[in-house]
């Protein structure tokens, strides 16, 4: 795997284009393996209406069919449970928990292949 940092992407609500976020690809080692990492981060002001849902199905789509990585992952606390939703929206299912960052993480994954099976990033309220 190349060191670039990857891929990040401000996400806008698109009835105003007022930036609400980040969501992006980047790189992680997670015991040992190198990993592209999907994640998502909004102001407050913007959650509960969809866009994380929308921006993380978005960059999975941008990932595994537009760069071809045979794989994504979240990597997740336990007690995050918007963003474990927000993960599993995109796909990706819970793999099994780890330690990074000095802490127990969850790691959520998608494999390329199984996407197909997912709600593409322009069905908002799929
Ligand atoms: C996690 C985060 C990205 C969710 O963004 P969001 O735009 O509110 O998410 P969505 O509106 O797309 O919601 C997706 C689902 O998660 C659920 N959800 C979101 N936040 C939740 C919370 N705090 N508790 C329970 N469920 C939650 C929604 O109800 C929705 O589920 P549903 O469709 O079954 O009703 C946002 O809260 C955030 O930026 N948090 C801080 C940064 C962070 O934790 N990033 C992830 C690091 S791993």
């Amino acid at each position: 795997m190349n060191r670039r940092n990857w891929d990040s992407f401000v996400v806008e609500q698109l009835e105003d284009d007022r930036f609400a976020g980040l969501c992006g690809l980047a790189a992680q080692e997670v015991d040992g393996a190198d990993e592209i990492e999907l994640g998502y981060r909004l102001m407050p002001e913007f959650w509960g209406r969809g866009l994380a849902t929308e921006a993380a199905r978005a960059c999975r789509d941008y990932a595994l069919r537009t760069l071809g990585l045979p794989r994504i992952i979240s990597i997740i606390e336990p007690d995050n449970v918007g963003s474990i939703r927000v993960a599993e929206k995109a796909g990706l299912r819970y793999e099994r928990d780890t330690r990074k960052w000095d802490r127990v993480v969850r790691i959520y994954a998608l494999a390329a292949g199984r996407q197909s099976e997912m709600p593409s990033w322009s069905s908002r309220k799929a």
